[in-house]
């Protein structure tokens, strides 16, 4: 098998990973993991209370555990990864050998619109605006370093950038597409 059998879909919150990664898996007819529905699923609560419980530590242990599990699959995935997940070097490099890792980059205003206070996304506080400039900038650089692929999603539907992902993706028509 190749060495880079998963796709990962990298980038800030409000980017469309989880949606774009539904439609690319879908198309493709891989298996789809979002990395922060399996962390709650399997911690039995939502992020922001493990955040509030836990600490942003913990919870990057669990994103850590979890994101090391879907890049050690066998079965080839189509994984969305939580906003924050490049923040560790470990993760980054596991990225970068085990899938084939494409940002989905956005600016601050495609971001703001698409993210609203609350909504599951603890680091965004009470003026999501601020917080999302502040971590883009902080990120970016991060993104860019583990992104084989960049691919700019202003102004198009989550379905046209899963389209364009099918046919940049260099493995997409080399894998046996087998559904889990
Ligand atoms: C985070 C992004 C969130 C989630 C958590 C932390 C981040 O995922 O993992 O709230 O640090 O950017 P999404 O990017 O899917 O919203």
């Amino acid at each position: 098998m190749d060495s880079q059998p998963h796709v990962a879909l990298i980038g800030m919150m409000g980017s469309g990973k989880s949606t774009v990664g539904f439609w690319l898996a879908r198309s493709e007819g891989l298996r789809f993991v979002d990395l922060d529905a399996a962390i709650e699923g399997r911690q039995g609560r939502p992020i922001p209370e493990i955040f509030e419980a836990d600490g942003e530590e913990r919870f990057r242990d669990l994103e850590q555990a979890e994101l090391t599990e879907c890049l050690t699959s066998v079965q080839p995935l189509v994984i969305s990864c939580g906003g924050g997940a490049v923040l560790r070097a470990e993760n980054r490099a596991m990225l970068r050998d085990r899938a084939w890792a494409c940002w989905l980059r956005a600016t601050i205003e495609t971001l703001g619109q698409r993210v609203r206070a609350g909504e599951n996304r603890p680091l965004l506080g009470n003026d999501p605006a601020v917080a999302l400039a502040a971590i883009s900038a902080a990120r970016s650089g991060l993104y860019a370093e583990t992104a084989h692929e960049v691919v700019d999603v202003d102004g198009l539907e989550a379905e046209q950038v899963a389209g364009h992902i099918s046919r940049i993706w260099p493995l997409s028509h080399s894998t046996t597409g087998e559904v889990g």
